[in-house]
């Protein structure tokens, strides 16, 4: 399940305008401080910024669909990410990708409604040996399996509750 849209508060949006005006070339760094400041780029903001700038959101829009590092929704207080190149594909990475899909109940590249975790499937991070690698935040697991990935996940939430 996607989570709720929430009302957003444009001050910094306006502020991070206010910074870059008059400048060229501003568009991408601006969209990374706007990220920087809310977790991901909201879309009052994209609205805003296309009046200002004089560009249609569309045009917005194409950038952030093609710079894997823009967000449109809010992010997870953790980002799980599991390795679906060949080796780890073969040794189970799908298998722990769809348990995390159901578990969670979003999609890659969602957010769990409680916020906790957002979920992303990655390609070879360049370590096959310990395929399936799953990476919480920045913290690498080799030779995951769905059974130790259900502890993990337990884990992060006995955490939370701390
Ligand atoms: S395929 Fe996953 S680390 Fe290489």
């Amino acid at each position: 399940m996607r989570i709720e849209l929430m009302k957003v508060n444009l001050t910094q949006t306006k502020r991070l305008i206010r910074k870059y005006h008059g400048k060229k070339g501003i568009l991408i760094p601006l969209l990374q401080d706007i990220q920087s400041a809310y977790g991901y780029i909201p879309t009052a903001a994209i609205e805003i910024i296309a009046q200002e700038l004089s560009i249609f959101p569309v045009d917005i829009y194409g950038i952030l669909t093609f710079y894997a590092q823009f967000y449109l929704t809010p992010r997870g207080k953790h980002t799980i990410k599991v390795c679906q190149g060949t080796a780890c594909h073969v040794m189970g990475g799908k298998d722990i990708l769809d348990y995390l899909s159901g578990k969670l109940g979003i999609n890659q590249g969602e957010t769990s409604q409680d916020r906790m975790f957002s979920l992303e499937r990655v390609a070879c991070l360049g370590c096959c040996g310990m395929a399936p690698v799953v990476v919480i935040d920045n913290a690498f697991y080799g030779r995951a399996t769905v059974e130790k990935v259900k502890k993990l996940l337990l884990g992060y939430r006995l955490k939370k509750n701390k």
